[in-house]
Protein backbone atom coordinates (compact mmCIF):
# COMPACT_ATOMS: atom_id res chain seq x y z
CA UNK A 1 0.00 0.00 0.00
CA UNK A 2 1.44 3.61 -0.52
CA UNK A 3 2.69 5.30 2.36
CA UNK A 4 1.73 8.61 2.89
CA UNK A 5 3.43 11.60 4.11
CA UNK A 6 2.24 15.02 5.41
CA UNK A 7 5.11 17.36 4.61
CA UNK A 8 4.65 20.82 6.83
CA UNK A 9 7.52 23.39 4.98
CA UNK A 10 8.20 26.22 7.60
CA UNK A 11 9.38 29.47 6.38
CA UNK A 12 13.42 29.42 6.48
CA UNK A 13 16.38 29.78 3.54
CA UNK A 14 16.13 25.90 3.15
CA UNK A 15 12.31 25.77 2.67
CA UNK A 16 13.70 25.42 -1.29
CA UNK A 17 15.28 21.86 -0.26
CA UNK A 18 11.63 20.70 0.30
CA UNK A 19 11.39 20.71 -3.32
CA UNK A 20 14.22 18.10 -3.60
CA UNK A 21 12.47 16.39 -0.81
CA UNK A 22 9.50 15.92 -2.31
CA UNK A 23 10.71 14.60 -5.15
CA UNK A 24 13.44 12.41 -3.40
CA UNK A 25 10.11 11.06 -1.80
CA UNK A 26 8.06 10.37 -4.48
CA UNK A 27 10.75 8.43 -6.47
CA UNK A 28 10.80 6.32 -3.46
CA UNK A 29 6.42 5.50 -3.96
CA UNK A 30 5.66 7.68 -1.21
CA UNK A 31 2.95 10.22 -1.83
CA UNK A 32 3.18 13.90 -0.36
CA UNK A 33 0.66 16.28 0.35
CA UNK A 34 1.83 19.14 1.00
CA UNK A 35 1.00 22.99 4.11
CA UNK A 36 3.15 25.58 3.67
CA UNK A 37 3.23 28.17 6.26
CA UNK A 38 2.63 31.85 5.35
CA UNK A 39 6.39 32.73 5.78
CA UNK A 40 7.78 29.34 3.73
CA UNK A 41 5.20 30.61 0.96
CA UNK A 42 7.83 33.46 0.81
CA UNK A 43 10.93 31.11 0.34
CA UNK A 44 8.91 28.50 -2.34
CA UNK A 45 5.88 28.66 -4.39
CA UNK A 46 2.24 26.94 -3.97
CA UNK A 47 2.57 26.19 -7.19
CA UNK A 48 6.00 24.51 -7.79
CA UNK A 49 5.41 22.18 -4.80
CA UNK A 50 1.56 21.24 -6.20
CA UNK A 51 3.49 20.27 -9.35
CA UNK A 52 5.35 18.00 -7.45
CA UNK A 53 2.77 16.62 -5.05
CA UNK A 54 0.70 16.20 -8.00
CA UNK A 55 -1.72 17.76 -5.45
CA UNK A 56 -3.36 20.31 -3.78
CA UNK A 57 -0.83 22.36 -1.65
CA UNK A 58 -2.76 23.89 1.63
CA UNK A 59 -1.78 26.69 3.41
CA UNK A 60 -4.59 29.03 5.00
CA UNK A 61 -6.39 27.90 7.51
CA UNK A 62 -9.58 29.93 6.86
CA UNK A 63 -9.81 29.01 3.10
CA UNK A 64 -13.48 27.97 4.30
CA UNK A 65 -13.39 25.61 1.22
CA UNK A 66 -10.85 23.70 2.17
CA UNK A 67 -12.39 22.97 5.50
CA UNK A 68 -15.17 22.06 4.11
CA UNK A 69 -14.40 19.45 1.76
CA UNK A 70 -11.70 18.04 3.82
CA UNK A 71 -11.55 19.80 7.29
CA UNK A 72 -7.95 20.07 9.35
CA UNK A 73 -9.04 17.04 11.34
CA UNK A 74 -9.35 15.01 8.77
CA UNK A 75 -6.08 16.44 6.62
CA UNK A 76 -3.52 15.57 9.79
CA UNK A 77 -5.22 12.26 9.62
CA UNK A 78 -4.44 10.95 6.40
CA UNK A 79 -1.14 10.57 6.36
CA UNK A 80 1.07 7.62 7.78
CA UNK A 81 3.76 10.03 9.14
CA UNK A 82 3.73 13.97 9.72
CA UNK A 83 7.01 15.21 8.57
CA UNK A 84 8.09 19.25 9.41
CA UNK A 85 10.92 19.99 6.96
CA UNK A 86 12.58 22.16 7.58
CA UNK A 87 11.35 23.23 10.74
CA UNK A 88 12.31 26.89 12.30
CA UNK A 89 13.07 27.20 15.50
CA UNK A 90 9.78 28.98 15.76
CA UNK A 91 7.71 26.43 14.54
CA UNK A 92 9.52 23.76 17.49
CA UNK A 93 8.81 26.48 19.91
CA UNK A 94 4.99 26.63 19.22
CA UNK A 95 4.92 22.61 18.86
CA UNK A 96 6.44 22.45 22.19
CA UNK A 97 3.98 25.07 23.69
CA UNK A 98 0.60 23.40 21.88
CA UNK A 99 -0.10 26.73 20.07
CA UNK A 100 -1.84 25.96 17.24
CA UNK A 101 -2.24 29.61 15.18
CA UNK A 102 -2.28 28.63 11.40
CA UNK A 103 -3.50 25.64 9.39
CA UNK A 104 0.05 23.89 9.92
CA UNK A 105 0.58 24.52 13.66
CA UNK A 106 -3.52 23.23 14.32
CA UNK A 107 -2.60 20.01 11.96
CA UNK A 108 0.50 19.55 14.35
CA UNK A 109 -1.80 19.73 17.11
CA UNK A 110 -4.89 17.43 16.09
CA UNK A 111 -2.58 14.68 14.47
CA UNK A 112 -2.25 11.38 15.92
CA UNK A 113 0.48 10.62 13.58
CA UNK A 114 3.93 9.91 14.30
CA UNK A 115 5.87 13.27 13.49
CA UNK A 116 9.13 13.86 12.36
CA UNK A 117 10.77 17.02 12.62
CA UNK A 118 13.82 18.01 10.71
CA UNK A 119 14.94 21.46 12.12
CA UNK A 120 17.31 24.07 10.28
CA UNK A 121 18.45 27.31 11.70
CA UNK A 122 21.10 29.14 12.08
CA UNK A 123 23.50 27.70 14.79
CA UNK A 124 23.21 30.60 17.52
CA UNK A 125 19.42 30.10 17.31
CA UNK A 126 20.16 26.08 17.29
CA UNK A 127 22.07 25.91 20.31
CA UNK A 128 20.12 28.69 21.99
CA UNK A 129 18.86 27.35 25.64
CA UNK A 130 15.43 28.16 24.64
CA UNK A 131 15.55 26.15 21.01
CA UNK A 132 17.09 23.28 23.41
CA UNK A 133 14.47 22.98 26.18
CA UNK A 134 12.04 22.99 23.66
CA UNK A 135 13.72 19.88 21.28
CA UNK A 136 14.25 18.33 24.91
CA UNK A 137 10.37 18.95 25.51
CA UNK A 138 9.43 17.90 21.98
CA UNK A 139 11.26 14.04 22.42
CA UNK A 140 9.51 13.75 25.32
CA UNK A 141 6.45 14.40 23.52
CA UNK A 142 7.55 11.33 20.98
CA UNK A 143 8.29 13.69 18.61
CA UNK A 144 11.49 12.15 16.29
CA UNK A 145 13.59 15.09 15.79
CA UNK A 146 16.65 14.30 13.11
CA UNK A 147 19.77 16.12 14.07
CA UNK A 148 20.54 18.98 12.03
CA UNK A 149 24.13 19.28 9.43
CA UNK A 150 26.85 20.96 10.53
CA UNK A 151 28.65 23.19 7.78
CA UNK A 152 28.82 26.79 6.38
CA UNK A 153 25.58 28.39 6.44
CA UNK A 154 23.15 30.79 4.40
CA UNK A 155 24.22 33.43 6.40
CA UNK A 156 27.59 33.02 6.45
CA UNK A 157 28.13 31.39 9.92
CA UNK A 158 30.02 28.36 10.51
CA UNK A 159 28.51 25.77 12.67
CA UNK A 160 25.51 22.83 13.42
CA UNK A 161 21.59 23.97 11.55
CA UNK A 162 21.75 22.92 8.29
CA UNK A 163 19.12 21.36 6.88
CA UNK A 164 20.44 17.54 6.71
CA UNK A 165 20.64 16.44 2.56
CA UNK A 166 17.16 15.57 0.97
CA UNK A 167 18.20 11.91 0.33
CA UNK A 168 18.91 11.82 3.96
CA UNK A 169 16.02 13.11 5.05
CA UNK A 170 13.88 10.32 2.78
CA UNK A 171 15.85 7.97 4.22
CA UNK A 172 14.84 8.68 7.98
CA UNK A 173 11.58 9.06 6.22
CA UNK A 174 11.54 5.23 4.84
CA UNK A 175 12.78 4.22 8.09
CA UNK A 176 10.26 5.70 10.28
CA UNK A 177 7.40 4.47 8.00
CA UNK A 178 8.44 0.77 8.48
CA UNK A 179 8.17 0.85 12.20
CA UNK A 180 5.27 -0.45 13.63
CA UNK A 181 4.18 2.54 15.52
CA UNK A 182 4.07 4.51 12.06
CA UNK A 183 1.02 2.58 10.95
CA UNK A 184 -2.41 4.18 9.69
CA UNK A 185 -5.09 1.63 11.83
CA UNK A 186 -7.99 3.55 12.00
CA UNK A 187 -8.79 4.84 15.23
CA UNK A 188 -5.49 3.44 16.73
CA UNK A 189 -3.40 5.92 18.42
CA UNK A 190 0.01 5.59 16.85
CA UNK A 191 2.48 7.98 18.50
CA UNK A 192 3.29 5.66 21.28
CA UNK A 193 4.26 2.20 20.77
CA UNK A 194 2.60 0.08 23.57
CA UNK A 195 5.83 0.43 26.02
CA UNK A 196 5.71 4.18 26.05
CA UNK A 197 2.11 5.04 27.49
CA UNK A 198 3.49 6.77 30.81
CA UNK A 199 3.76 10.47 31.29
CA UNK A 200 7.00 11.95 30.29
CA UNK A 201 8.69 13.80 33.38
CA UNK A 202 11.44 16.34 32.17
CA UNK A 203 14.53 14.70 34.90
CA UNK A 204 16.60 14.38 32.28
CA UNK A 205 15.65 17.47 30.19
CA UNK A 206 18.53 18.96 28.87
CA UNK A 207 21.06 16.03 29.15
CA UNK A 208 22.61 14.06 27.20
CA UNK A 209 22.38 10.58 27.53
CA UNK A 210 23.79 7.58 25.32
CA UNK A 211 23.16 4.24 25.46
CA UNK A 212 24.75 1.17 23.53
CA UNK A 213 22.41 -2.03 23.02
CA UNK A 214 21.78 -5.15 21.45
CA UNK A 215 24.95 -7.64 20.08
CA UNK A 216 27.74 -7.23 18.07
CA UNK A 217 28.16 -9.13 14.44
CA UNK A 218 31.86 -9.98 14.12
CA UNK A 219 32.43 -10.98 10.63
CA UNK A 220 34.52 -14.35 9.64
CA UNK A 221 33.82 -14.33 5.98
CA UNK A 222 31.11 -12.61 3.89
CA UNK A 223 28.44 -14.59 5.43
CA UNK A 224 29.21 -16.40 8.37
CA UNK A 225 29.74 -14.37 11.71
CA UNK A 226 30.64 -14.58 15.65
CA UNK A 227 27.69 -13.18 17.59
CA UNK A 228 25.56 -13.80 21.10
CA UNK A 229 22.04 -13.84 21.98
CA UNK A 230 21.30 -10.14 23.29
CA UNK A 231 18.11 -9.54 22.03
CA UNK A 232 18.66 -5.48 22.48
CA UNK A 233 14.74 -5.10 24.56
CA UNK A 234 17.14 -3.80 27.20
CA UNK A 235 18.64 -1.35 26.12
CA UNK A 236 15.69 0.00 23.82
CA UNK A 237 13.73 0.21 26.85
CA UNK A 238 16.02 2.27 28.94
CA UNK A 239 16.32 4.70 25.56
CA UNK A 240 12.74 5.06 25.39
CA UNK A 241 12.56 5.74 29.35
CA UNK A 242 15.67 8.45 29.04
CA UNK A 243 13.68 10.18 26.10
CA UNK A 244 10.26 10.04 27.78
CA UNK A 245 12.61 12.14 31.00
CA UNK A 246 13.20 14.46 28.43
CA UNK A 247 17.18 13.39 27.47
CA UNK A 248 18.58 13.68 24.23
CA UNK A 249 19.07 9.93 23.36
CA UNK A 250 21.87 8.71 21.64
CA UNK A 251 21.35 4.92 21.11
CA UNK A 252 23.99 2.83 19.22
CA UNK A 253 22.50 0.16 18.43
CA UNK A 254 24.03 -3.60 17.22
CA UNK A 255 21.98 -5.45 14.64
CA UNK A 256 18.75 -6.00 16.30
CA UNK A 257 14.96 -5.76 15.09
CA UNK A 258 13.48 -3.78 17.31
CA UNK A 259 11.83 -0.31 16.35
CA UNK A 260 13.44 3.27 17.42
CA UNK A 261 11.80 4.30 20.34
CA UNK A 262 10.10 7.61 19.82
CA UNK A 263 12.56 10.50 20.53
CA UNK A 264 15.60 8.36 20.39
CA UNK A 265 18.48 8.97 17.90
CA UNK A 266 19.73 5.80 16.88
CA UNK A 267 22.91 5.05 15.17
CA UNK A 268 23.04 1.09 13.77
CA UNK A 269 26.51 -0.74 13.63
CA UNK A 270 26.99 -3.94 13.47
CA UNK A 271 30.93 -4.88 14.96
CA UNK A 272 32.62 -3.57 18.04
CA UNK A 273 34.81 -1.35 16.64
CA UNK A 274 32.03 0.35 15.09
CA UNK A 275 30.16 0.50 18.04
CA UNK A 276 33.46 2.13 19.94
CA UNK A 277 33.63 4.90 16.83
CA UNK A 278 30.01 5.47 17.14
CA UNK A 279 30.20 6.24 21.21
CA UNK A 280 33.01 8.32 20.62
CA UNK A 281 31.71 10.48 17.96
CA UNK A 282 28.32 11.19 20.06
CA UNK A 283 30.25 12.62 23.08
CA UNK A 284 29.91 14.49 24.99
CA UNK A 285 27.31 13.23 27.48
CA UNK A 286 26.19 13.55 30.74
CA UNK A 287 25.18 10.11 31.22
CA UNK A 288 26.41 6.43 29.14
CA UNK A 289 24.89 3.50 29.84
CA UNK A 290 26.58 0.74 27.98
CA UNK A 291 23.83 -1.91 27.66
CA UNK A 292 25.36 -3.71 24.67
CA UNK A 293 26.57 -7.44 25.16
CA UNK A 294 29.70 -6.79 22.93
CA UNK A 295 31.70 -9.88 21.13
CA UNK A 296 34.64 -9.80 23.42
CA UNK A 297 36.61 -11.42 20.34
CA UNK A 298 36.69 -10.84 16.61
CA UNK A 299 38.51 -12.86 13.74
CA UNK A 300 42.10 -11.73 13.22
CA UNK A 301 40.93 -11.25 9.61
CA UNK A 302 37.60 -11.87 8.18
CA UNK A 303 38.16 -13.13 4.89
CA UNK A 304 37.12 -11.70 1.31
CA UNK A 305 35.40 -14.49 -0.09
CA UNK A 306 33.35 -16.93 1.80
CA UNK A 307 35.25 -20.14 3.45
CA UNK A 308 35.00 -23.38 1.94
CA UNK A 309 35.52 -26.95 3.19
CA UNK A 310 39.08 -28.43 1.89
CA UNK A 311 37.95 -32.07 1.96
CA UNK A 312 40.51 -32.93 4.80
CA UNK A 313 38.24 -33.15 7.62
CA UNK A 314 39.74 -30.11 9.62
CA UNK A 315 37.88 -26.96 10.30
CA UNK A 316 39.12 -23.88 8.94
CA UNK A 317 41.71 -22.17 11.34
CA UNK A 318 39.87 -19.24 13.49
CA UNK A 319 42.74 -16.97 14.60
CA UNK A 320 40.56 -14.29 17.45
CA UNK A 321 41.77 -11.03 18.82
CA UNK A 322 40.24 -9.04 21.15
CA UNK A 323 38.27 -6.37 20.65
CA UNK A 324 38.21 -3.15 22.15
CA UNK A 325 36.28 -2.59 25.71
CA UNK A 326 33.83 0.16 24.73
CA UNK A 327 32.99 0.62 28.63
CA UNK A 328 36.71 0.94 29.81
CA UNK A 329 37.46 3.30 27.17
CA UNK A 330 34.68 5.40 28.10
CA UNK A 331 35.97 5.34 31.63
CA UNK A 332 39.27 6.65 31.11
CA UNK A 333 38.64 8.98 28.61
CA UNK A 334 39.09 12.17 28.33
CA UNK A 335 35.59 13.09 27.61
CA UNK A 336 33.92 10.90 30.63
CA UNK A 337 30.02 11.18 30.64
CA UNK A 338 29.59 12.20 34.79
CA UNK A 339 27.98 8.83 35.18
CA UNK A 340 29.06 5.36 33.51
CA UNK A 341 26.99 2.61 34.09
CA UNK A 342 27.47 -0.81 32.67
CA UNK A 343 25.72 -3.99 32.69
CA UNK A 344 27.34 -7.69 33.63
CA UNK A 345 25.86 -10.36 32.65
CA UNK A 346 26.51 -13.35 34.74
CA UNK A 347 25.31 -17.07 35.71
CA UNK A 348 26.84 -16.77 38.48
CA UNK A 349 28.55 -14.91 41.94
CA UNK A 350 26.63 -11.91 40.18
CA UNK A 351 28.08 -9.14 42.96
CA UNK A 352 31.15 -10.58 43.13
CA UNK A 353 32.02 -10.45 39.58
CA UNK A 354 30.17 -7.02 38.85
CA UNK A 355 32.46 -5.54 41.97
CA UNK A 356 35.52 -6.44 39.85
CA UNK A 357 34.44 -5.23 36.65
CA UNK A 358 33.28 -1.76 38.76
CA UNK A 359 36.76 -1.31 39.23
CA UNK A 360 38.41 -2.74 35.99
CA UNK A 361 36.19 -0.19 33.85
CA UNK A 362 36.23 2.47 35.41
CA UNK A 363 32.60 2.59 35.90
CA UNK A 364 30.22 4.55 38.53
CA UNK A 365 27.59 1.60 38.58
CA UNK A 366 27.52 -1.51 37.63
CA UNK A 367 23.71 -3.31 36.52
CA UNK A 368 24.47 -7.07 37.12
CA UNK A 369 22.11 -8.97 35.64
CA UNK A 370 21.25 -12.73 36.63
CA UNK A 371 21.03 -14.55 32.82
CA UNK A 372 20.57 -18.12 34.47
CA UNK A 373 17.16 -18.00 33.63
CA UNK A 374 15.45 -16.93 30.65
CA UNK A 375 16.70 -13.23 30.28
CA UNK A 376 18.67 -13.16 26.95
CA UNK A 377 15.42 -12.36 24.91
CA UNK A 378 12.54 -12.71 27.78
CA UNK A 379 10.87 -9.45 28.54
CA UNK A 380 11.81 -9.51 32.69
CA UNK A 381 14.96 -8.93 34.36
CA UNK A 382 16.42 -9.31 37.72
CA UNK A 383 19.06 -6.68 38.42
CA UNK A 384 21.40 -5.58 41.31
CA UNK A 385 23.59 -2.34 41.39
CA UNK A 386 26.73 -2.22 42.09
CA UNK A 387 28.25 0.72 42.96
CA UNK A 388 31.12 1.92 45.46
CA UNK A 389 28.40 2.78 48.08
CA UNK A 390 27.27 -0.58 48.24
CA UNK A 391 24.42 -3.19 46.26
CA UNK A 392 20.76 -2.29 45.67
CA UNK A 393 18.89 -5.58 45.29
CA UNK A 394 16.13 -5.17 42.59
CA UNK A 395 13.24 -7.81 42.76
CA UNK A 396 12.39 -9.41 39.20
CA UNK A 397 10.47 -7.01 36.87
CA UNK A 398 9.68 -6.35 33.55
CA UNK A 399 12.75 -4.81 31.47
CA UNK A 400 10.46 -1.43 30.77
CA UNK A 401 10.02 -1.06 34.52
CA UNK A 402 13.57 -1.38 35.03
CA UNK A 403 14.81 1.10 32.68
CA UNK A 404 12.56 3.11 34.56
CA UNK A 405 13.82 2.92 38.19
CA UNK A 406 17.25 2.89 36.04
CA UNK A 407 16.21 6.44 34.51
CA UNK A 408 15.21 7.44 37.82
CA UNK A 409 17.71 6.73 39.53
CA UNK A 410 20.11 8.31 36.90
CA UNK A 411 17.96 11.45 36.96
CA UNK A 412 18.72 11.98 40.80
CA UNK A 413 22.42 11.17 40.22
CA UNK A 414 22.77 13.52 37.80
CA UNK A 415 21.00 16.57 40.09
CA UNK A 416 23.23 15.72 42.95
CA UNK A 417 20.17 13.75 44.50
CA UNK A 418 21.29 10.34 44.15
N1 LIG B 1 31.57 -4.00 27.29
C1 LIG B 1 32.05 -3.10 26.38
N2 LIG B 1 32.96 -3.49 25.44
C2 LIG B 1 33.40 -4.77 25.42
C3 LIG B 1 32.92 -5.71 26.36
C4 LIG B 1 32.01 -5.29 27.27
O1 LIG B 1 31.63 -1.94 26.42
N3 LIG B 1 34.26 -5.11 24.48
C5 LIG B 1 30.64 -3.52 28.30
C6 LIG B 1 29.23 -4.07 28.19
O2 LIG B 1 28.41 -3.23 27.40
C7 LIG B 1 28.79 -4.08 29.64
C8 LIG B 1 30.06 -4.33 30.41
O3 LIG B 1 31.12 -3.96 29.54
O4 LIG B 1 28.31 -2.81 30.04
C9 LIG B 1 30.27 -5.71 30.89
O5 LIG B 1 30.17 -6.64 29.84
P1 LIG B 1 30.54 -8.16 30.07
O6 LIG B 1 30.46 -8.88 28.77
O7 LIG B 1 29.77 -8.70 31.23
O8 LIG B 1 32.04 -7.98 30.53
P2 LIG B 1 33.36 -8.54 30.00
O9 LIG B 1 34.39 -7.50 30.18
O10 LIG B 1 33.20 -9.11 28.64
O11 LIG B 1 33.63 -9.67 31.08
P3 LIG B 1 33.45 -11.25 31.03
O12 LIG B 1 32.95 -11.60 29.64
O13 LIG B 1 34.81 -11.73 31.31
O14 LIG B 1 32.46 -11.55 32.12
Amino acid sequence: MTKRVLLIVSGGIAAYKSLELVRALRRRGVAVRAVLTGSAQQFVTPLSLGVLTEDHVYGDMFDLKEEREIGHIQLSRQADLVVVAPATANILAKMANGIADDLATTLLLATDKPVLAVPAMNVRMWHHCATQRNLAQLRADGVHVMEPDSGEMACGEYGKGRLPEPEAIADEIERLLQTPFASSEVGKPVRQPVLDTREPNGALAGRHVLITAGPTHEPIDPVRYIANRSSGKQGFAIAAAAARAGARVTLVAGPVHLPTPPGVDRVDVETARQMLAAVEGALPADAAIMVAAVADWRTADAADQKLKKDGSGQPAPLALVENPDILATLGHHAQRPALLVGFAAETQKIAEHAQAKLARKGADWIVANDVSGGVMGGDDNSVQIVSAQGIDVWPAMPKDQVADRLIDRIASALSGRG
